[in-house]
Order: C-alpha cells, then sequence, then structure tokens
C-alpha cells in the first residue's frame, strides 16, 4: 500500500510572494508530499487571512512560533515532516533552529542566513540532532546538472584548471526598489540581506554549480563588490577571482544590472583534455568537447552510458524519473527533484529513526549554506581591502 503524503508546512510566502510558488507546486508535483499548514505573513492577521485565501485548504498559523509548537500536539499523521523556509534572508535562521529543536526537517532558502555565526550554529545543531536538512540551491536540481558532476568528476575533462561559473540578470538595473517592489525592497537592504546583495542573492548560486559539478573548493579570493545604481548601500555587481584548492582559477561572478539578461546563469568547466558548457535558460542539454574532436551537445533523456565516449553514469542519474526528451524540463521540474530527492531522505531518517548526514549529492546541504556564506563574508573583506587576495575560512 502506498504511504501516506509527506505534510509540509511554509514558512513565508503570503501576499504576493515569489518563490513560495515554484517550491509550493514541486511540493505537490508527485502527490507523495503535499503542503498542509503556513504561516505565511510577519502579521498575524494577515497570516490567517492568506492561509484561508490560500488555493487549497491548509492549516493557517498566526506565526511560525506557532505553528512549529502545536506540532507536539498533534496525532503523527498531522505532524508536519518538514517545514519550507521562503523568508527574506534575515527570517531563515530564527525559524530553521526552532523548527531542529522540535525535530522538524528543514529546507531552507539559500542564502543559509545573514552571518557565519549563525551559519555555523545551524550546522553545530543538525551535526548534533541528525535531522534532515536541505538548502534550496534550485539548479542542482536539473538532471543535467547531476549529468554534469558525473562528467567531470569522471576525469573525463582532465585536470580542471579553470571555471568560469555565473549568474547575470538585468531586473535591478534601475532603482526598482523606490517604486516598493516586494522582492526589490528587501534585498538591497543589508540587515534584511545580509552583507552583500548580488552576491548572496545570486553569487553564491554561481559558487554552488562549480563546487557541486567539480568538488572543488575555493580556498583564497580577490573580490570586486561594486553597485553601479546609485545610492544603493549593497552591491548589484560581483566579481571574483579565485583559487581553488587543486591548483586551478576560476571566476565566480554575478550581475543584476545587466539589461536584457534574464535569469542568466551557467557555467563553463575547463580541463586539461576538454571542457563542459551549460546554461540553465537552455538547460535540456550540455555540450561537452575534448581536445581535436567534434563538440558533443547530450540532451536529458538521450544519454546512454557507455557509449564509447560516456563511461559509466551513476545509476542513481539514470534511475531518476523524467519525461521523454523533447518534452522540455526546466525551472519548476528542478525544484521538484529537489523536493523529492529530500523527502527520500526525510522518510529514510523517519523510517531509521537513526540520525542523518545527508551527503550533498543530489540538493545543497547544511554545510553548503555555511559554505556560501563563508564564501560571501570573505569577498566582503577582500573587497573592503580593494580586491586584496583574501583566504576562505577553514571548511566547517
Ligand atoms: N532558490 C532560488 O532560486 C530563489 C529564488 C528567489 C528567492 N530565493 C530566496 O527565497 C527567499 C524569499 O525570497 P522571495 O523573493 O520569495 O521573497 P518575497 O519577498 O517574495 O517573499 C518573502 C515572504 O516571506 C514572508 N515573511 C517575511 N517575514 C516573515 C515572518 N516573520 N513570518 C512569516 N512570513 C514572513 C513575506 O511576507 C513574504 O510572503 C529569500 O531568501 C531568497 O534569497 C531563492
Amino acid at each position: 500500500m502506498s504511504q501516506r503524503p509527506l505534510n509540509v508546512g511554509l514558512i513565508g510566502g503570503g501576499k504576493g510572494a515569489f518563490i513560495v510558488q515554484p517550491h509550493q507546486r514541486a511540493i505537490n508535483s508527485d502527490g507523495t508530499r503535499r503542503v498542509t499548514a503556513g504561516a505565511l505573513f510577519p502579521d498575524p492577521k494577515i497570516a490567517m487571512e492568506e492561509a484561508a485565501k490560500w488555493p487549497y485548504p491548509i492549516t493557517g498559523y498566526p506565526s511560525y512560533d506557532d505553528m512549529i509548537t502545536a506540532q507536539a500536539g498533534l496525532p503523527n499523521d498531522k505532524k508536519l515532516d518538514y517545514v519550507l523556509i521562503v523568508t527574506p534572508n534575515h527570517v531563515h535562521f530564527d525559524p530553521a533552529m526552532k523548527a531542529l529543536k522540535a525535530g522538524i526537517p528543514v529546507f531552507c532558502e539559500k542564502p543559509l542566513t545573514v552571518n557565519l555565526e549563525q551559519a555555523a550554529e545551524l550546522v553545530k545543531m543538525v551535526h548534533k540532532t541528525g535531522i534532515p536538512f536541505g538548502v534550496a540551491h534550485t539548479y542542482l536540481g536539473h538532471w543535467t546538472t547531476r549529468f554534469s558532476r558525473a562528467i567531470v568528476r569522471s576525469g573525463l575533462l582532465g585536470e580542471i584548471r579553470w571555471v568560469d561559473s555565473y549568474y547575470i540578470q538585468g531586473w535591478l538595473a534601475t532603482k526598482l526598489e523606490d517604486t516598493g517592489q516586494q522582492q526589490a525592497s528587501w534585498r538591497v537592504n543589508p540587515k534584511l540581506a545580509g552583507a552583500s546583495g548580488c552576491g548572496g542573492d545570486i553569487g553564491t548560486h554561481a559558487l554552488m554549480q562549480l563546487r557541486f559539478l567539480t568538488g572543488l573548493e575555493v580556498t583564497e579570493l580577490s573580490a570586486q563588490l561594486e553597485a553601479f545604481v546609485p545610492g544603493r548601500k549593497l552591491d548589484d555587481h560581483f566579481t571574483i577571482y579565485c583559487k581553488l584548492n587543486n591548483g586551478a582559477k576560476a571566476l565566480v561572478r554575478a550581475s543584476q544590472i545587466c539589461i536584457g539578461h534574464k535569469n542568466d546563469l551557467g557555467i563553463s568547466v575547463n580541463g586539461t583534455k576538454g571542457s563542459l558548457r551549460w546554461r540553465q535558460e537552455d538547460p535540456e542539454c550540455i555540450t561537452v568537447s575534448l581536445m581535436g574532436q567534434p563538440d558533443r551537445v547530450y540532451y536529458r533523456g538521450c544519454v546512454v552510458p557507455n557509449d564509447g565516449f560516456l563511461k559509466d553514469m551513476p545509476a542513481d542519474l539514470m534511475a531518476e524519473p523524467v519525461i521523454p526528451p523533447g518534452h522540455p524540463e526546466a525551472f519548476h521540474d528542478a525544484f521538484a527533484r529537489l523536493h523529492r530527492c529530500f523527502e527520500a531522505d526525510v522518510r529514510k531518517w523517519k523510517a531509521t529513526g537513526k540520525p542523518m548526514h545527508i551527503d550533498g549529492s543530489k540538493y545543497a546541504n547544511v554545510e553548503d549554506g555555511w559554505m556560501g556564506i563563508a564564501f560571501i563574508e570573505t569577498c566582503v573583506k577582500s573587497a573592503k581591502k580593494k580586491g586584496l587576495w583574501t583566504k576562505m575560512p577553514r571548511k566547517i
């Protein structure tokens, strides 16, 4: 008999919120998990009104404190199996910590927190409790991202020596925040967004793509954080030259002032034997080039292991559910894959009752979240000293 769907509680997401929407579609997409509750807004009255207006029935709570404490009194099949945190960055730490203390798994938006102390506390708490914790680095959920990781890590490209990982947007090319636009307003405020604007918002995605594909870590960096739009306190343009732990170099760059660029996230990984290129605006294929050979373009759904070029592919990757090629997968499918993988870990954790370590091979874990914040803080330090080469803190 099939198992009951997991119950998911939303923290944030009312009144025109953005990222809750792809998440809630992804959560509900397989029928094996569903949104059942929400603390959707900071004002308790509005939180309840927003829950009452939700497109399908959910239990509304006036605050995330109320939602978390209410769980203890509920029968097992009504309790939340995990919470999703989709609030602005400054409201990640507190609900995440409270949920962990109440024994509830957490799937949290990035950047993990607004400073490294908070990130370290979350890492410690996750290690102490062994409760599943995921960070929503969306683009790891593309089948092609997981495929790229397998190719790069197979050694096909040789020793990696140069990576260009970027996320370029244009939506903050003018002072959109002055119009009251909700998503812009908090992203440019250091108290709500953290020490870097563009870097924290999208530079962390570019860093995560680099680390996920290559398994390499940034050891030292030289950063330029710029605000092109006059009057902005935080960077809207983020250019980081990095040294990696195998001796390679990388550029991790992000911008929000490049008009015409929408969600132009991409990566170029260059090794001694070949290169791999991928762009999220065309997420169904990757290009692999080996020296002296024609380019190979691999499409999701058309990959055959041991085709004379590729070696074995990881069994879990080949077993990932995909629709036939030519029916495009994209952003929403990436989110769904993250939640599907997180669900599997939550179910495993519940079934064994044993502390769990999330290995970060299918979605970002709490250590990845910490690394994103460590990167941001090191970039800010370096930029304040005009790009002085600055060492990253030791891995937690
Ligand atoms: N993974 C991705 O691709 C991606 C994309 C966009 C945003 N994000 C991240 O998601 C988070 C939310 O971003 P957004 O663009 O959706 O913001 P948003 O402003 O659209 O939504 C934030 C929501 O949180 C609610 N909120 C604020 N404080 C709250 C509190 N104390 N209790 C309950 N609800 C509260 C707001 O009312 C709103 O509903 C940010 O951390 C952002 O960095 C990630």
